[in-house]
């Protein structure tokens, strides 16, 4: 378990948090569910939280270290992620500083590289990412494939992916590859048949770029044939929706009790209200970072919270439109360009984030979950936001 320096079954103080930000408070407000306790300390033992309060009320424990007045929050959970490829598309991202469109066409430069790539690069190139990640205090992260976009090169994607997290998505429905521009239909069988068979044993989820706007990308009904037969395979399903124009994914992923709908960039009042309705199964996912890369308006993330929409933001760290995986940065782009607080940006990086991955344990500290768990060098959780690209976090024990 990350964090627990000691094997040998002892217990361990930890003490001198200037703050302990469990994300585990009553959930009224975004400042009661951070569930704050000032000057606290925190006893862990076997990778457990096994007490967590205010340091004068600290029982005793077997040994104890000091956290010397940092501040301790959830490892950053990142629910979206495209961390597998090979190749470079800086000059992509140059050219889109000088104006031109972001429209998913680019993605085949990269799975041109990704194929190209032995299972050696993929995996020294995924390991150097996963440790980017930890160093910015991220200790869960969900891994997509796409990149491989033909059965045997998507089945080496979500199996590279298995090696170093539980939360793997099939993305055969990325884009529609060159090789099958003038059939479509064909791909999408291929993606709901054969590549998905391949596939399911190794991956939780399966998702879909929906955008009728992009010619590369799925429309509504191409993307509900991808969705549905990942479901029968056993996967639960999300999906990239309204990133790039309004569009049938937000209606869709709330039709088929996504866990999570991802970007959602571009909403209908009809949107807005059908995710409402949903607050409790589907997750809006923000990413930021990709309007920050691309150029782009930032979603609405107050019309949403306002509205009582369950929010979480992730990197998409990929190669195109967000090749960055510091979650300290989403933050702060949350708070500077979205308008959410502090309060509203760390829960939906953390127990938002988490809800979107269906899992309770993690995106939050609490006594009997696991110590999961970031430092941040400084005395308050602001300065997450405050500081802005300044290395003052790390996944604790990393
Ligand atoms: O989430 N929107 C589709 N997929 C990625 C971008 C992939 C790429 O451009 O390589 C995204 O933004
Ligand atoms: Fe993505």
């Amino acid at each position: 378990t990350k964090g627990d320096a000691y094997s040998d079954g002892s217990s361990v103080l930890i003490a001198d948090i200037a703050e302990l930000v469990t994300c585990d408070g009553p959930g009224e407000t975004a400042e009661s569910a951070l569930g704050i306790i000032g000057d606290a300390a925190l006893i862990h033992q076997h990778g457990e939280v096994v007490w967590l309060g205010p340091a004068t009320e600290a029982p005793a424990a077997d040994r104890a270290v000091s956290l010397r007045g940092r501040t301790m929050v959830p490892g950053f959970v990142d629910s979206h992620t495209h961390l597998i490829f090979a190749g470079d598309r800086s000059a992509e991202f140059a050219a889109r500083m000088t104006g031109v469109p972001y429209d998913g066409g680019g993605i085949a430069t990269t799975v041109a590289a990704t194929r190209a790539a032995t299972d050696e690069q993929l995996r020294d190139l995924l390991h150097a990412r996963l440790a980017e990640l930890r160093r910015q205090g991220t200790t869960t992260v969900e891994v997509k494939s796409g990149y491989g976009l033909d059965v045997a090169a998507e089945s080496r994607l979500v199996g590279l992916a298995r090696e170093v997290t539980d939360e793997v998505t099939y993305l055969g429905g990325h884009v529609v590859p060159a090789e099958y521009r003038s059939d479509r239909a064909a791909y999408v069988d291929l993606v709901t048949t054969e590549m998905l068979r391949a596939c399911a044993p190794h991956a939780r989820w399966v998702d879909v770029f929906c955008e009728p706007a992009s010619a590369h990308a799925f429309d509504g009904d191409e993307a509900r044939a991808i969705l549905t037969a990942g479901m029968a395979a056993g996967l639960l399903p999300r999906v990239h929706g309204n990133q790039l124009a309004p569009g049938p994914g937000v209606q869709l992923a709330v039709e088929l009790r996504a866990a999570s709908v991802d970007h959602c960039t571009y909403l209908t009042d009809a949107d807005v209200d059908a995710l409402v309705g949903a607050a409790d199964t589907t997750v809006a996912t923000l990413l930021p970072g990709v309007e920050f890369s691309t150029r782009s308006p930032y979603p609405d993330a107050r019309r949403l919270i306002d509205a009582g929409v369950s929010v979480a933001i992730a990197s998409d760290c990929n190669p195109g439109t967000c090749y960055s995986n510091a979650m300290p940065f989403m933050i702060a782009l949350a708070v500077r360009e979205m308008r959410m607080t502090p309060a509203e940006a760390l829960l939906a990086a953390t127990r938002g984030a988490a809800k979107s991955l269906r899992r309770t344990t993690i995106g939050r500290l609490a006594v009997g979950g696991p110590l999961d768990a970031a430092v941040v060098d400084a005395p308050s959780y602001l300065h997450l936001a405050y500081r802005p690209g300044v290395p003052i976090v790390r996944a604790f024990g990393v």
